[in-house]
């Protein structure tokens, strides 16, 4: 049996005690999975390390291909850059996946939402690139190439493709932004018609999405964003089904992936044990099916099939963190997934 040598970083605040209870999810549902933890954010730091991440946290993935990464905390005006925008230029994770599903027992708005939201991870307005013009008078660069644009279009319908999904939405403002979303919808307009004739392509201006979005989200399945939109855009996704305690994320590259949950480390409720694992536990289960996927074992998928069915159970029969309403702390949570693993 292959046993599959995953990087955990635990990351900071509550990341260490949600990473532990994905570990112990892992080994309770006998995952194939072998973790291997190193560490960034302030978590470097105190093991004096200089860097927020440290260049061996960066090899391990580059060897292993694969981490699970907890929050990380970027220290506010210390000079240092954020954990997550560095690991994505290092490592070249240019598709950030974000699914987004109603979860049995969290009431929401809307039942049945069912969405992915795709964003280039690479560039546009987060390419960080920022002068002082003159006195009091700054410019911001939104930075569009079309390799990055095609690059990331060829991915989504390849993905579309491979979970089936019927329809891309790319939301955009190219009425405005002319060249650079302009380039972004004819790079995905040019994938659609020449590759992938058989998905549904739509375009549609990102301030009327929004609208749509919020009345009806059933309308929409797969929507492809270019970094700042898809930013924005899945935060409110994650609104329409519960919010950060039950979002999932995933930036993949063309080698590595990286799968961590949206939320940040939520210094408030750091070690209290209040902590609600499910997002990174759903981030696992994400991992599992790409390890099913790329190195063709189809045990993954089974075992992320029985996590999803163990922690889908605990939040029908109410078993919930107190983000959700419910009354149980992280471990109470834990215990109840880990009881609905067989059943
Ligand atoms: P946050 O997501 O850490 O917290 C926002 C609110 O949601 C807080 O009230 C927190 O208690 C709650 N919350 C978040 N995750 C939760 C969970 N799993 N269970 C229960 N409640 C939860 O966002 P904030 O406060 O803006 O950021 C705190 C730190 O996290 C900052 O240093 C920021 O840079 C970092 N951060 C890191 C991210 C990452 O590594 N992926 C993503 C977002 C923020």
């Amino acid at each position: 049996m292959t046993i599959h040598t995953v990087v955990l970083i635990p990351g900071d605040g509550i990341g260490p005690e949600v990473s532990d209870a994905v570990k112990a999810v892992f080994e309770a549902a006998e995952a194939p999975v072998r973790f291997v933890t190193q560490y960034a954010g302030v978590a470097a730091l105190d093991r004096g390390k200089e860097d927020l991440l440290p260049a061996e946290t960066v090899a391990a993935i580059r060897e292993h291909h694969v981490a699970l990464k907890g929050p990380c905390t970027t220290p506010i005006g210390a000079g240092f850059s954020s954990v997550n925008v560095a690991l994505r230029k290092k490592l070249n994770l240019y598709a950030a996946v974000r699914p987004v599903r109603s979860m049995p027992g969290v009431k929401t708005r809307f039942e049945d939402v069912d969405l992915i939201i795709v964003r280039e991870n690479t560039e546009g307005l987060y390419s960080g690139i920022e002068n002082l013009i003159t006195d009091g008078v700054v410019a911001s660069l939104k930075v569009a190439t079309r390799v990055a644009c095609h690059r990331i279009a060829h991915w989504t319908f390849k993905y579309a493709t491979h979970r089936q999904r019927k329809k891309i939405s790319v939301f955009h403002k190219a009425n405005i932004m002319k060249m650079s979303d302009g380039m972004f919808i004819d790079e995905a307009r040019k994938v659609h018609n020449e590759d992938y004739p058989n998905i549904k392509y739509e375009e549609v201006i990102i301030d009327a999405a929004h609208m749509k979005l919020v009345q009806d989200p059933s309308q929409f399945d797969i929507i492809l964003c270019e970094n700042l939109y898809g930013d924005l855009v899945s935060d409110l996704c994650a609104g329409l089904v519960g919010g950060l305690g039950v979002t999932p994320g995933a930036n993949i590259g063309d080698d590595d992936a990286v799968f961590e949950a949206v939320h940040g480390s939520a210094p408030d409720i750091a070690g209290k044990g209040v902590a609600n694992p499910l997002a990174l536990l759903m981030s696992g289960t994400m991992m599992l099916n790409r390890l099913a996927d790329t190195r063709h074992d189809p045990r993954c998928a089974e075992v992320a099939e029985k996590i999803k069915r163990a922690y889908s159970a605990a939040l029908e029969d109410g078993q919930k963190t107190r983000d959700l309403g419910g009354e149980l702390g992280t471990q109470g949570f834990v215990q109840a997934v880990i009881e609905r693993l067989n059943g």
